[in-house]
């Protein structure tokens, strides 16, 4: 850490964060007996805290966006370098990085072939679901402009995003939502909610075809799912799962949109996520790791099919996507997105994150063998979750506040997990883990072995 922001007094920092910021996810009842932490510096895989406290982040910024790590000087170069030339004009024109990080981008999606920008991972998906709708009237004739989405599953903070939001704590309060966005079940094998144990990923599957059927396939534009639910207790779609939904999906001509603003750009451990399913999607969304957070930039990547659709009917004035975000012209995203991809390249992090993907799968497997409170490890590449129940026959969730403990003590030991929070009513007992694309064995064991210490404290 610099050592003058070691020695640095932030007292008043402090003060002014504590006076005036409105701090995200966080009942600030709690600030008025101790202070917020202060994030002031960050380097590799580790940030420093106000108090000069070092921590080993495991969870990528918070929320699994830092996929390069902190303290890249050519991304922050690459960006200075774009904003002293050009830093903004509206996306109505072209920039120099948005041409140019299209190109790469879609040079790894096969069968991908536009991007529209815009800021967050939220509005990406809004994106879409405004062009199914736009879809619905100028083909369909009003028809199939419901959208689907999977209990579980996060698509963002906005009302409709929230409208397509599978997590019931995320949602209370918020209501009332936008019309037309239909559930489906979620995949969790670990889970099961069928009578039989059978080919479990063809009948969570059809499960979905079941809500076609009753809804009408003519209703239903669209299907939104996250690749592998992520905070939604990380949940890996299960064998024959993804095979079966492209079945049912091309029977009842509906769209594919897949929500990759975790799973993409490298976390799983290939480009996207969909790539380890053989899927062929119609739309693909992602954000937090396409800058690893030096900018803000989300995308809404659709093939040149979907885009055509947008085209034929030239002469009528409402025919194109008429669509705006005004910082999507701000050149600092594609800027920072192309040299993170960079990174990620020339340091060969995909085949990184699935060697120590495969390490914390071991790791985490060989907790379970030792403490009874866990229940169910899963992941695929530098994406984890553990399940921890009271009782691993009946399955029973553990306490909430017990899972809390366990990331308050990694915590105090200098370490940062996540879990699933205020998000499913009575589900929020599972640890997450997504360090960096970047991390090595010892971040992995030094994880992994804080974690095995807090389920020592806390379940004892
Ligand atoms: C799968 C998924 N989709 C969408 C979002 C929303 O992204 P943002 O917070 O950038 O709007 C998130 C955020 O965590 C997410 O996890």
């Amino acid at each position: 850490m610099d050592a003058v922001l070691a020695k640095n007094d932030n007292s008043d920092v402090i003060a002014a964060d504590k006076a005036h910021v409105w701090h995200h996810l966080i009942q600030h009842k709690t600030f008025e007996t101790v202070d917020p932490r202060i994030i002031v510096e960050g380097k590799g895989l580790r940030v420093w805290d106000a108090a000069g406290k070092e921590h080993l982040d495991g969870v990528s910024g918070g929320v699994w966006t830092v996929n390069v790590g902190y303290g890249r000087e050519t991304i922050a170069d690459a960006v200075r370098d774009q904003l002293v030339k050009m830093n903004f004009f509206a996306n109505t024109l072209g920039s120099v990085p948005g041409a140019l990080f299209a190109e790469r981008l879609i040079s790894k999606m096969p069968g991908m072939s536009r991007v529209f920008y815009s800021n967050s991972g939220s509005e990406a998906n809004e994106k879409v679901f405004k062009m199914v709708r736009q879809i619905s009237k100028q083909h369909h004739g009003g028809k199939k402009s419901k959208i689907l989405y999977r209990d579980r599953d996060y698509h963002g903070t906005t009302i409709t995003a929230l409208s397509a939001g599978g997590q019931g704590e995320r949602s209370a309060h918020y209501g009332p939502f936008t019309p037309g966005f239909v559930a489906v079940p979620h995949c969790l094998e670990y889970r099961n909610q069928y009578d039989s144990a059978e080919a479990y990923g063809e009948r969570a599957a059809d499960a979905i075809e079941e809500v076609i059927l009753r809804e009408g396939p003519d209703t239903i534009g669209a299907i939104c799912l996250e690749t592998m639910t992520a905070g939604g207790g990380v949940i890996v779609p299960p064998e024959g799962y993804w095979e079966r939904v492209q079945e049912i999906c091309k029977r009842h001509q509906i769209l594919i949109h897949l929500d990759e603003v975790v799973c993409g750009v490298g976390r799983l451990g290939t480009w996207f996520g969909y790539q380890q399913f053989g899927i062929k999607p119609d739309f693909v969304t992602m954000a937090k790791g396409v800058a690893s957070g030096y900018a803000a930039i989300s995308c809404t990547v659709t093939t040149e099919e979907v885009f055509d659709m947008f085209k034929d009917a030239s002469g009528d004035p409402l025919s194109y996507f008429r669509d705006i975000s005004t910082y999507a012209g701000c050149a600092a995203g594609p800027a920072a997105a192309l040299e993170n991809m960079r990174i990620i390249e020339d340091e060969d992090l995909l085949e990184n994150t699935l060697s120590m993907g495969a390490r914390l799968m071991e790791n985490l497997e060989g907790l379970k063998e030792k403490h009874a409170v866990v229940g169910d490890v899963r992941g695929r590449g530098l994406f984890a979750g553990v399940e921890l129940v009271s009782d691993r026959e009946t399955k029973e969730p553990a306490n909430e506040a017990k899972v809390q403990a366990v990331a308050g003590h990694c915590m105090a030991q200098g370490v940062i997990i996540g879990m699933t929070n205020r998000a499913l009513p009575g589900f929020n007992n599972t640890l997450c883990l997504a360090p960096a694309l970047i991390a090595t064995a010892d971040d992995i064991d030094h994880l992994t072995s804080s974690i095995d210490e807090a389920l020592t404290a806390v379940f004892s």
